[in-house]
């Protein structure tokens, strides 16, 4: 019988010193406050714990005794003067622990709301529409890259899509990988009768019911270069497809859209929220921006939500090294000869070999910006601004809100030099 109870009473210690070895987690996040630190027990301890990690609160009662202990332990330990026996040390003590200790609560607080916040959101924008299969979407340039995706995506959502394409061609390979459903118009953004002829077209398809979607997507990169390199008309051309070409499309049909209490998507870029480099394309972006956030303003009285798309960097006819490079080439030609002087052989060879190899550097998955866009149109809450691809999220975006002056030095670092620079 003895003999079970001393294996009992060792089982029992065992069991306790294994339970009592388990460590609490975080010890670097933990405020210990410590009575009589000047020494002896109190001292060691803060010590002891400072050593571990932990935020020791030590309170001593002489500063000599503080001094002694601060002098002995690392940055995070700090001291506060305690007599024990007077209560309004007490208080002032305690007060001194509560700002310390509180900051953190507080910042708990914040990181919680922050993460229900998120929580929320997701939740909201997880509402979608209903009828999916009543809707009518209009998306213009849809021959290629993400307006040839998204038609092909919504279609296979059992959405009506109204695709518009600038070639027979790009509408005939449409029409071949997708449902009888989908229709095709022929539309080129910088011809006025050609905006008209197929609103009219739209018209007739959507009837009372309105037009849920319009997509404005259609866009073209022309010349990339220095604006001294720049005639008018190189410019004015982007800006017909990319600005204008939005603008009037926007104007002629929103009536349709009104009717349907639809929603309006408009394809900018993160070239619309830093102006990386000269020619009519970030002018044209930073317009779609301006253009969509007072259209929204006006919109939102009528039940119409306006959503704009700003993708990064993808592999496209727009980014297409080939052709950007040649484009350069002929912006060089045009150039006078003072100001090839100015920018040198090297200029040119600096920006060709960028711009040659930029397919290489884009992003592949044209769904990151297709999402985006179905999403505006079928969540019960879209998104006013969608970013599209990982440069966009966390390098161009935060990029654009830094002070101009930094943004400035980053471009100057990174760019080819001109030969006569300063
Ligand atoms: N790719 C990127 O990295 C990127 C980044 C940010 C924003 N964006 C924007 O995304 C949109 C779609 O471009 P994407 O990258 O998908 O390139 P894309 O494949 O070249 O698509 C552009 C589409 O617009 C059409 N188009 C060109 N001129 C037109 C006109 N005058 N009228 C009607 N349609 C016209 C093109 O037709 P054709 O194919 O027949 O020429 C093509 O179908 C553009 O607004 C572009 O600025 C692209």
């Amino acid at each position: 019988m003895w003999l079970y109870l001393l294996a009992l009473v060792g089982l029992w210690n065992l069991l306790r010193l294994f339970r009592e070895r388990k460590v609490v987690s975080h010890l670097q996040d933990k405020y210990v406050f410590i009575t009589g630190c000047d020494s002896g027990f109190g001292n060691l301890l803060a010590r002891q714990l400072d050593r571990r990690g932990m935020r020791v609160l030590a309170a001593c009662l002489t500063e000599k005794g503080a001094e002694q202990l601060r002098s002995k332990t690392s940055d995070r330990l700090e001291t506060v003067i305690l007599d024990v026996t007077k209560t309004e040390s007490i208080v002032a003590a305690t007060q001194w622990v509560k700002e310390r200790v509180g900051n953190r609560v507080m910042w708990l607080y914040l990181l919680a709301l922050v993460g229900l916040w998120n929580l929320l959101r997701l939740f909201r924008e997880r509402k979608m529409v209903s009828h999916l299969q009543d809707k009518y979407v209009f998306i213009t340039g849809c021959d290629s890259g993400f307006g040839n995706l998204l038609a092909r995506q919504l279609d296979r959502r059992g959405m009506r899509v109204l695709a518009a394409c600038l070639t027979e061609k790009g509408a005939e390979q449409l029409r071949s990988k997708t449902s009888d459903r989908l229709e095709t118009v022929i539309l080129d953004v910088t011809k006025t009768e050609s905006i008209v002829a197929a609103t009219q077209w739209v018209k007739e398809r959507v009837g009372n019911r309105g037009l849920w979607g319009l997509v404005n997507n259609a866009g073209i990169s022309g010349h990339l270069g220095p604006n001294e390199w720049m005639n008018k008309q190189n410019i004015a051309s982007v800006l017909d497809v990319n600005l204008l070409g939005v603008i009037e499309v926007t104007l002629s049909t929103v009536p349709l859209v009104r009717k349907a209490r639809g929603r309006v998507v408009n394809v900018a870029s993160i070239a619309g929220r830093l102006s990386f480099c000269g020619g009519g394309y970030c002018i044209s972006k930073y317009g779609v921006e301006a253009f969509s956030d007072s259209l929204r303003r006006e919109l939102s009285y009528f039940g119409v939500k306006v959503a704009i798309v700003e993708p990064g960097f993808f592999r496209t006819d727009v980014t297409n090294g080939v052709t950007l490079s040649s484009n350069f080439q002929m912006l060089w030609d045009q150039t006078s000869s003072e100001v090839r002087e100015v920018y040198g052989e090297n200029y040119l060879a600096s920006y060709l070999k960028m711009l040659n190899g930029l397919d290489q550097r884009c992003n592949k998955d044209l769904s990151l910006v297709t999402d985006c866009m179905e999403h505006a149109l079928t969540s019960c809450h879209p998104r006013t601004r969608y970013s599209a691809g990982w440069d966009a999220k966390f390098f161009y975006l935060p990029m654009s809100y830094l002070p101009t002056f930094l943004v400035d030095a980053l471009f100057y670092w990174t760019s080819p030099k001109p030969e006569k620079a300063l």
